[in-house]
């Protein structure tokens, strides 16, 4: 299981030291949201923003690009030390490419659905990405309510997974705190991503064991036993 803090939760006045928080407080992966303003409507930081925070952490870096355009931020991002980058399903014919360039800048591979978008679009691509990330709110916003509606998104994707004999992360992005990680854990989810009820809380640590420990009892082998 994959404890994913969403920096975008974080208090932006001090964003590298928000960081250290979070390796102190426990967080397996840092989350890093990248909003253009015309792919969804806001706007959040850059690679600038990258580098400072890959220069003060040890943290993996979970890179979600929101954004129109993302043939133009790829080497940014792989530049200013990315781990994963992660882009969009809606974008369409450009997937493909969008995904190879990913892994020739020697990055892990990840893909993106949102709530109304057919989970069946996500299937060819199965095979060269290295995490799926089914989004349970729309994007754009922190703070926003959980779509109970993608739990049988999630399933299908985690049914793939054990049925094609593969090996992606299953993220989980939007509304995520303590009780909807064990629904999401429940039909197959692993990496979970939380801004408000994360970094949104004073006790980063004691909210991240909170997240964990649920999830763990209720749903001890996602992969296995949880599908049934
Ligand atoms: C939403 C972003 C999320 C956001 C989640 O567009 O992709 O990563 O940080 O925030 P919460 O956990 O507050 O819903
Ligand atoms: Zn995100």
């Amino acid at each position: 299981m994959i404890i994913v803090p969403s920096l975008l939760a974080a208090n932006h006045g001090r964003l590298t030291q928000e960081a250290q928080r979070a390796q102190r407080a426990g967080a397996d992966w840092l989350h890093l949201d990248i909003m253009d303003g015309h792919f969804v409507p806001n706007l959040t930081f850059g690679p600038g923003v990258a580098a400072a925070v890959r220069a003060r952490t040890r943290l993996f870096l979970d890179v979600h690009l929101m954004c129109a355009k993302p043939e133009t931020l790829l080497e940014p991002f792989a530049r200013a030390g990315a781990d994963l980058i992660t882009i969009h399903i809606e974008l369409g014919d450009r997937v493909t490419p969008l995904l190879w360039k990913i892994k020739a800048l020697g990055k892990k591979v990840g893909l993106a659905v949102n709530p109304p978008t057919n989970i069946a679009l996500i299937e060819p691509h199965l095979e060269r990405v290295d995490l799926v990330l089914v989004m349970t709110v729309n994007p754009g916003f922190g703070g926003q309510s959980f779509i109970a509606e993608t739990l049988p998104k999630i399933q299908q994707v985690a049914a793939w997974r054990s049925a094609k004999g593969l090996h992606y992360h299953l993220e989980v992005d939007g509304g995520i705190n303590h009780t909807t990680a064990v629904e999401c854990a429940r039909v197959g989810a692993d990496t979970f991503v939380s801004g408000t009820s994360l970094f949104g809380q004073r006790n980063l640590k004691s909210a991240i064991n909170r997240m964990r420990k649920a999830v763990t009892n209720e749903c001890p082998q996602p992969f296995l036993v949880c599908l049934q």
